[in-house]
């Protein structure tokens, strides 16, 4: 059983990050989608609304995939489940230094688990979270970015005009 996870703020999950939850779906056996609580950023949805979206989004589509919320070093959570692998979406090299210092700063405190990163798909190159936020938060048609399940749920959230 090659357990792998795919850590994230999910907030929320968008287009990009479903895909990349899709395609290590299908490397491993078993997929655990990770919301990260970070004490130092001030989300827009609640970790429950956030691993809920996530589950929504998935439904029954793929079966072994689970969604987890965790406080904590991502090392010891990998650890603890046994997963081989963490699995990271890189867009662009703009990303690549600080998921290089994440992998290898993780490969440090587990050695026993490697970071894979899956190449994001051309149409999701630009797309981030807080991008589809800063949209959203001006009114903007978000429909492109995230699963159709959650759009209403983002727009009405954070739009600011009446
Ligand atoms: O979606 P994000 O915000 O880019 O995800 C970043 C995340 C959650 C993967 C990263 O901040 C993380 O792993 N946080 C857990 C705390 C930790 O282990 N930090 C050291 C990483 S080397």
């Amino acid at each position: 059983m090659r357990i792998a996870v795919c850590p994230g703020s999910f907030d929320p999950v968008t287009k990009g990050h479903l895909d990349i939850v899709t395609r290590a779906s299908k490397l491993f056996d078993r997929v655990i989608v990770l919301v990260v609580i970070n004490a130092a950023k001030t989300p827009s949805f609640s970790p429950e609304e956030r691993v809920q979206m996530i589950r929504e989004v998935i439904g029954g589509s793929l079966p072994n995939v689970e969604v987890d919320t965790f406080s904590g070093l991502l090392a010891d959570y990998v650890r603890d489940v046994g997963a081989v692998a963490i699995v990271k979406g890189l867009r662009a090299v703009s990303d690549f230094e600080y998921e290089f210092q994440m992998a290898l700063a993780n490969k440090k405190l587990n050695p026993t688990s490697d970071t894979v990163f899956l190449t994001t798909a051309s149409q999701n190159m630009y797309l981030s979270s807080s991008l589809v936020k800063q949209i959203a938060q001006f009114g903007g048609d978000i429909s492109d970015f995230l699963p159709s399940q959650i759009v209403d749920r983002v727009a009405s959230r954070l739009c600011k005009k009446e």
